[in-house]
């Protein structure tokens, strides 16, 4: 598929407008580091969010510098022309080809970055950078600054203030284009074809890291470069450890297996979870505690509608899961009370621990303020959604074996996880290739 610049080029010019707006100034914004995992072998390369945002250029040892003065300018720096290291580790585009496909005002060698700065600072009013991220980056552009108040006695004044440039690119960043939107829901079909394969091969005696296997599998082969996170595949009372990787536990006869597992596509994360009977049939107890579960999602997924708050999906999931910890019994009513009691005082955090979504985007856990700005009388309400946004909705219940709790409930984890699109009137489901109803799993797990 060929390269398609516009969107980057509508993003640097966004961002270059806001910077105008505020009066002006250079924005430096670098890709991530090459990082070596043992002696001569790396980690697989993964740029920068903000820095692939704004250039879709995904080369290592990369700057893009935003000029917002009387007029404006892109600029990339990259890595130059080298027929020497390019037999070794394949192509670079070099400064002429990447200004021509990436649509950059200029670009340059990333040696010539120190020479070029200073005079690239002077006279800008600020400077919009993300500081503190690295102690390399910030100690370049000191020197850059240093350089600039050389050149003092010439009549250059040196930037007056440092603007963290992440604040304005997490805002962008926060809604969702629609090359975004396409790509996510192309992330989300993907991934949930792979839950579906995992849930159509699982079987008692397939070991996690098996299951694993065949999530990478249908991954890669649908164009995905790398899983968005480390997958979780959990079975029996691996279930219940909620930051559980992949390990080599066996699936057993009458264990859940809980799977959290989503594809990059295209720096665009999804993030799917699913929990089936490793035997293909929900206990009697498993059932019970899954039909809570999704009925909590169903009511969180309902409060995702323009102009409702962030917050009133977990709300909502909460009481339906705190509702369903009552009725079977997993909380004793005579120990914690009524409903509104057990919400007051938090005791369904026994058994959901955490919230019920984040922001989704390049990263799993994507940037995003999750409060709107304070309002008259100092309170920090919490985030108003609105269209374009995107979110995950992920309830569950972990139950793990303690005195006064029903031992049928004991290791049973569940988890439903989908992600959500924010419409005009509502959201759209981008995860609803593989199934979350009991019968339909069941029915699915059949074909296996
Ligand atoms: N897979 C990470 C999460 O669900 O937040
Ligand atoms: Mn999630
Ligand atoms: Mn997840």
């Amino acid at each position: 598929m060929s390269f398609n610049a516009t969107p980057f080029i509508e993003r640097r010019a966004r961002l270059l407008a806001s910077m105008r707006k505020a009066g002006g100034g250079v924005a430096i914004i670098p890709t991530a580091p090459e990082v070596m995992r043992n002696r001569d072998a790396d980690y697989p390369y993964r740029h920068d969010s903000y820095f692939y945002y704004l250039t879709g250029f995904t080369e290592p040892e990369a700057v893009v510098v935003l000029v917002a003065g009387k007029e404006s300018r892109s600029i990339l720096f990259c890595r130059d022309k080298n027929l020497e290291r390019e037999i070794w580790d394949g192509y670079r585009f070099g400064p002429q080809a990447a200004q021509q496909q990436f649509g950059f005002d200029a670009a340059h060698a990333i040696d010539e970055l120190d020479k070029s700065m200073p005079a690239l600072l002077a006279d800008a009013p600020a400077i919009y950078y993300a500081l503190g991220h690295d102690d390399k980056r910030d100690a370049q552009l000191q020197r850059w600054l240093q350089g600039v108040r050389a050149l003092a006695r010439s009549g250059v004044a040196a930037p007056g203030a440092v603007v963290d440039v992440s604040v304005l690119l997490d805002d962008m960043r926060l809604f969702k284009d629609s090359f975004e939107i396409d790509l996510m829901k192309r992330a989300g079909v993907i991934s949930a074809e792979a839950h579906c394969r995992a849930m159509r091969i699982a079987r008692p005696g397939l070991l996690e890291y098996q299951l694993e296997a065949e999530l990478l599998h249908e991954f890669r082969r649908n164009g995905s470069q790398y899983p968005a996170y480390g997958s979780i595949v959990a079975t029996g009372a691996n279930s219940c450890v909620l930051h559980y990787r992949a390990g080599d536990a066996e699936l057993k006869d009458g264990d859940l297996v809980l799977i959290d597992a989503g594809c990059e596509l295209d720096s665009y994360a999804s993030d799917i979870t699913r929990t089936f009977p490793a035997n293909g049939k929900f206990s009697g107890p498993q059932k019970e505690l899954y039909e809570i579960v999704l009925a909590a999602q169903n009511a969180a997924v309902a409060e995702i509608v323009p102009g409702k708050r962030f917050m009133d999906g977990h709300d909502a999931a909460v009481r339906v899961l705190a509702q369903g910890m009552l009725d079977t019994g997993l909380l004793d009513k005579n120990r914690v009370g009524s409903l509104q009691d057990v919400i007051e005082k938090g005791d369904y955090r026994q058994f959901y621990m955490h919230r019920t979504g984040h922001w989704l985007g390049m990263d799993v856990h994507d940037v995003g303020d999750y409060r709107d700005p304070p309002a008259a009388d100092g309170s920090k309400p919490w985030r108003t959604l609105q269209p374009g946004m995107v979110l995950t909705v992920e309830p569950g219940i972990y139950v793990r074996p303690g005195e006064g709790v029903p031992e049928k409930y004991w290791n049973i984890g569940i988890r439903i996880e989908d992600d959500a699109h924010v419409t005009a009137t509502g959201c759209e489901l981008l995860t609803t290739g593989v199934p979350s109803k009991v019968d339909d799993i069941e029915a699915l797990m059949r074909q296996g």
